[in-house]
């Protein structure tokens, strides 16, 4: 896969994909479902403009020898020191199970950690999204804590898993 930021380009792309159950489910309540028209519009500015005010990244996930269309999203923002979560992703669910989640996570977090300097990141998931856990799991994250979240599908606990840049660092071939 290739990441490039998210661009109001990509906002007919985010339109048809995200709205879909399996996208949306486990994702903070905060998500207007049924998914609005103009959701992806309105996110859309939202995001660009918290980029614009250096508070959060956003990168538009396309695949590589494609024809540049956004796929998925993967976001990060550093740790405000209370709410442990850095790190938000989504993927069309024609394209799960490839690793290209896991690549995303991987580059993201490079630049997090070698890029940005930042000391650690804060990952969650509900229990019961697995496919999100294991990314964490293959990335080297520790489990750190369970927690009730509000999701899109309703209250459920959440993983709260931490990824610091030392382990982070060690674990990259030489
Ligand atoms: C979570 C998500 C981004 C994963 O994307 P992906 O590209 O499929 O992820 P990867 O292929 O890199 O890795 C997924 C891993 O989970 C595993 N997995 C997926 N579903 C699983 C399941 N039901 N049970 C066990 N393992 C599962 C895959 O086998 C793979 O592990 P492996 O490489 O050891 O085989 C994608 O499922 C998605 O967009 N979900 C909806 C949005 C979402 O929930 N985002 C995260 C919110 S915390």
């Amino acid at each position: 896969m290739i990441l490039r930021p998210l661009e109001a380009r990509d906002t007919e792309a985010v339109q048809r994909i995200f709205p879909q159950w399996e996208v949306v489910r486990w994702l903070h309540a905060g998500v207007p479902w049924p998914y609005p028209a103009d959701g992806a519009a309105t996110n859309m500015a939202q995001c660009l403009a918290q980029r614009a005010r250096g508070e959060k990244f956003y990168w538009a996930i396309t695949l590589k020898g494609g024809d540049d269309t956004l796929v998925g999203r993967i976001d990060l923002w550093p740790f405000d020191g209370v709410v442990r979560d850095t790190r938000g992703f989504w993927l069309d669910p024609a394209l799960w199970g490839q690793g290209l989640m896991t690549e995303a996570a991987e580059a993201v977090t490079a630049y997090a950690f070698e890029t940005l300097g930042w000391p650690e990141l804060y990952l969650t998931n509900a229990v019961e999204n697995l496919g999100s856990g294991r990314v964490k799991e293959k990335q080297g994250a520790e489990l750190i804590a369970v927690e009730p979240r509000d999701y899109v599908g309703g209250n459920g606990p959440s993983q709260i898993w931490r990824l610091t840049r030392a382990a982070w660092l060690a674990r990259r071939p030489a």
